[in-house]
């Protein structure tokens, strides 16, 4: 059901729409990351209570109803000026058209989130595509990417890509936008 909900989408990034989720929207981020074919799935519970707990520091994008894109993030308890990316993940048929690095600039622009200093996030060593996206997104910013080992092989499961951490600061002051 999944796969041909998302294959028979087609779309440009010019008519999405961002917004934070809510409850209801759980079982459609669960769809998505299953989509994604590359995120590691957590339970839908999970994701039900992310998008309850969380809200305020997660951005959906929704294309005709569709939810197309998604950052779940939290600040850091032990750090409240740092946001962490815990997953973002497109739709293959949107990437590529700049949609993801939109995604983060709406994400740090959300009330949740002002304030915020540093972005972290960790990238398995074997997902460039992750690599780039948040390399270009500290670019853009103007930003410095300090990258440290984090998530090393003795802290993972056999077989799972080491995690290192993505430190990308200074984050500037964002204008809020309320959701
Ligand atoms: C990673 C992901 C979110 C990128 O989404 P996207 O909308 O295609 O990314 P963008 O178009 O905004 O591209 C952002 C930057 O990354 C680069 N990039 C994106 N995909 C790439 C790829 N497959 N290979 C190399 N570079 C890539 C782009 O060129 C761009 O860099 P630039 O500004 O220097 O040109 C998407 O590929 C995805 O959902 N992957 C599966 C889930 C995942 O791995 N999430 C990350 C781990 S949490």
């Amino acid at each position: 059901m999944i796969e041909s909900e998302t294959q028979s989408f087609h779309a440009s990034v010019n008519n999405i729409h961002f917004r934070t989720p809510s409850i209801e929207d759980g079982l459609a981020v669960w769809r998505l990351v299953q989509a994604t074919g590359t995120l590691e799935v957590n339970t839908a519970y999970f994701y039900l209570i992310f998008c309850e707990e969380f809200q305020n520091t997660c951005l959906l994008a929704e294309h005709d109803g569709q939810v197309v894109g998604v950052v779940l993030g939290f600040r850091r308890p032990k750090s409240t000026d740092t946001l962490f990316c815990w997953q973002i993940g497109v739709l293959p048929s949107v990437r590529g058209q700049g949609l993801a690095k939109q995604m983060l600039k709406a994400w740090l622009r959300l009330a949740g989130n002002e304030s915020v200093t540093h972005v972290q996030a960790t990238v398995a060593k074997d997902n460039p595509a992750s690599d780039r996206l948040f390399r270009a997104f500290a670019r853009d910013l103007g930003a410095q990417c300090n990258i440290t080992p984090w998530l090393t092989s003795p802290l993972l499961p056999s077989g799972h890509s080491e995690e290192p951490l993505y430190d990308i600061s200074p984050i500037g002051r964002q204008p809020s936008h309320k959701h």
